[in-house]
């Protein structure tokens, strides 16, 4: 049976690009495939309750420079305390005449879509965080976008850092990973980046911005992912309070730092928390054709029926690789690239 009826799903924390290949899916899905394209809202609750849109070429127009999803998201998990999610997906897809779904989201999202393949569902999924910590692809759309604010507000922070004299601690996301922190760390000419991979010691950090004020620096710029871990492998949470796939909140390792950094070297300290600014606003040109590279091999893997796939990027290259090796395990920071980082601490 041809796939004619194609379902699109935005599941996870949000990021710029998102619209970019909600975009290139629906394009391509209805003026190549003829498909009949429907948009199910608010990631997998919109699959559970029944809420979805049909997507026409209207309905996708304009939408390229805009931030978040024009379906909306949540972190729903239809597999939560024991229930049969292949089950739950299987009657929202018939209750919404679906033949097969294009899942965008992270590891949570697409750890979902893996277990519904098993289950014999037909699903294609596209890599999305501005964490790009999903494995199997050099790069998830979002990242670009994120590192380039993170950079501007490193950039910025450096100025007020210098005619104040103070060490300015910039906290960043990234759970598990952190390759805003190094990253942006790089492009921002940060002194010190902490990361989740590497735990650390704080009379160390201390140790560094002294050196550096000893050879007349009197300002420095310490970023922080969010995840970055004390040296006894411990985070600093905002709330134990977990999600539906049992993350807790993370966030309080910048004012930690800055509270910490003053009081041991009495260099005036300050904490800037980047939050949601990080994942919010228009894509950059980057995140726009990555995610419409995305978008378009999205379809195309759905109309040879090539399900249980994911799109990902190596190299130049677009390909397909298994769902189940892009959820398997987390990709981490490269150490290579933060050995390249370390060389500028201090
Ligand atoms: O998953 C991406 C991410 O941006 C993480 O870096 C961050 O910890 C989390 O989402 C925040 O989630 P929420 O928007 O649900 O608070």
């Amino acid at each position: 049976m041809s796939v004619k009826r194609v379902g699109i799903l935005t599941g996870g924390g949000d990021c710029p690009g998102l619209n970019a290949v909600i975009r290139a899916i629906v394009r391509k899905g209805i003026m190549v495939y003829n498909c009949d394209m429907t948009g199910v809202q608010e990631g997998w609750r919109g699959m559970l309750e029944g809420l979805s849109v049909p997507l026409d070429l209207n309905a996708v127009s304009g939408i390229l420079p805009r931030g978040g999803t024009i379906l909306g998201s949540s972190r729903t998990n239809p597999y939560q305390d024991g229930a049969d999610g292949g089950a739950l997906v299987r009657s929202g897809m018939e209750k919404m005449g679906l033949d097969a779904l294009i899942a965008i989201g992270g590891d949570d999202t697409l750890g979902v879509a893996h277990r519904l393949t098993d289950q014999g569902i037909k699903i294609v999924g596209v890599p999305k965080t501005i964490d790009n910590d999903l494995d199997g692809t050099d790069q998830t759309f979002g990242f670009d976008t994120a590192i380039n604010i993170v950079m501007e507000a490193i950039d910025r922070l450096h100025t007020t850092a210098e005619s104040h004299n103070r060490v300015m601690v910039v906290e960043v996301m990234g759970r598990h990973a952190g390759w805003i922190a190094v990253e942006a760390g790089i492009a921002g000419g940060a002194d010190v980046i902490l990361i989740p991979e590497v735990p650390f010691d704080l009379d160390d950090v201390c140790n560094t911005i002294r050196k550096r004020h000893a050879r007349g620096k009197t300002f420095s710029i310490v970023v922080a992912a969010e995840g970055a871990k004390l040296d006894d492998d411990s985070m600093v949470l905002q709330s134990q309070e977990k999600d539906a796939f049992g993350h807790v909140r993370l966030g309080g390792i910048g004012n930690l730092l800055s509270d910490e950094i003053e009081r041991r070297t009495g260099y005036e300290s300050r904490a800037t928390v980047l939050g949601h600014i990080q994942r919010g606003g228009s894509p950059s040109a980057y995140d726009r054709v990555l995610g419409t590279r995305f978008g378009i091999a999205a379809i195309d893997l759905v109309h040879e029926g090539n399900f249980g796939k994911m799109v990902a990027l190596r190299g130049q290259n677009i390909i397909a690789i298994d769902l189940k090796e892009a959820v398997s395990k987390l990709r981490t920071v490269d150490m290579r690239l933060y050995d390249i980082a370390k060389v500028f601490f201090g």
